[in-house]
């Protein structure tokens, strides 16, 4: 593991790269307790660490990472942070043209249920959408107001709208928010849960844990997951 500490990692290095990556970006609360800060200053820095891992999943060519941050259960939590994570959103999008341009190709995708997000905050989210959907590199899908079990019964509303009566586990794949299977999922913080996260994507995931807290993860936490996930001998119950 030490092994990748303060050497930068090539897309070349990794024999196998996942397709699809899913972060969970857990610890923030409690990286801010550690400070003695308000709970919403380790939201703010996981922000942060948001956008240097998306830009190193692009450098990497990684095709597509989906970030949990925002689950229908995180409504219960109380006002001022949610009003904090919303805020965060929405100032990440607002100087998301200057940065995403910076960070070259990247591709935006929300998933999650629209019902319950502010409009400004929705018209800003289809923006992102519009305005980056010609790009060829990562796509970077930010879950937002997601929980997994909603999305496959969403799914399955859609098909029994369209006048479906026996679904199949590939109508169900295309009906959900993302379409590949996630290759790996990434938890910071110790915890080792899916919480609602991609659940019907996640049936062969590779999982991998670490004690560090999303503020301070960093390209090289990404290198050694990235390189378990290499080592991993994958069967898919064959
Ligand atoms: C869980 O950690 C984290 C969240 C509920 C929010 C994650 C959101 C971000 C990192 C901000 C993302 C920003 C943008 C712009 C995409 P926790 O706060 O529950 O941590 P704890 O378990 O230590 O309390």
């Amino acid at each position: 593991m030490a092994l990748f500490k303060k050497k930068q990692k090539e897309k070349k290095e990794f024999s196998v790269l996942p397709r699809h990556i899913g972060i969970i970006m857990d610890g923030n609360g409690r990286w801010a307790k550690k400070r003695g800060l308000p709970r919403t200053a380790g939201h703010r820095a996981g922000a942060d660490v948001f956008e240097k891992i998306c830009k190193e999943c692009g450098r990497l060519g990684i095709e597509e990472v989906t970030f949990y941050a925002f689950s229908t259960e995180n409504w219960k939590r109380p006002k001022e942070e949610v009003d904090t994570l919303m805020r965060l959103f929405h100032d990440f999008l607002i100087e998301a043209k200057e940065r995403l341009t910076e960070s070259g190709d990247i591709r935006i995708k929300f998933v999650g249920e629209r019902e319950g997000i502010d409009s400004k905050l929705l018209s800003l989210m289809d923006e992102a959408e519009f305005e980056t959907a010609e790009r060829k590199g990562t796509l970077v899908n930010l879950a937002i107001n997601y929980g997994g079990r909603q999305e496959i019964v969403s799914a399955v509303n859609k098909l029994i709208a369209e006048g479906k009566t026996e679904i199949t586990e590939k109508d169900i794949s295309s009906n959900v928010y993302t379409m590949p299977d996630c290759d790996l999922i990434i938890r910071p913080s110790g915890e080792e849960r899916l919480s609602n996260f991609l659940l019907w994507q996640a049936a062969y995931s590779e999982f991998w844990y670490s004690d560090v807290l999303w503020p301070d993860f960093d390209e090289e936490d990404l290198h050694e997951a990235l390189y378990e996930f290499e080592h991993r001998n994958r069967r898919f119950g064959g």
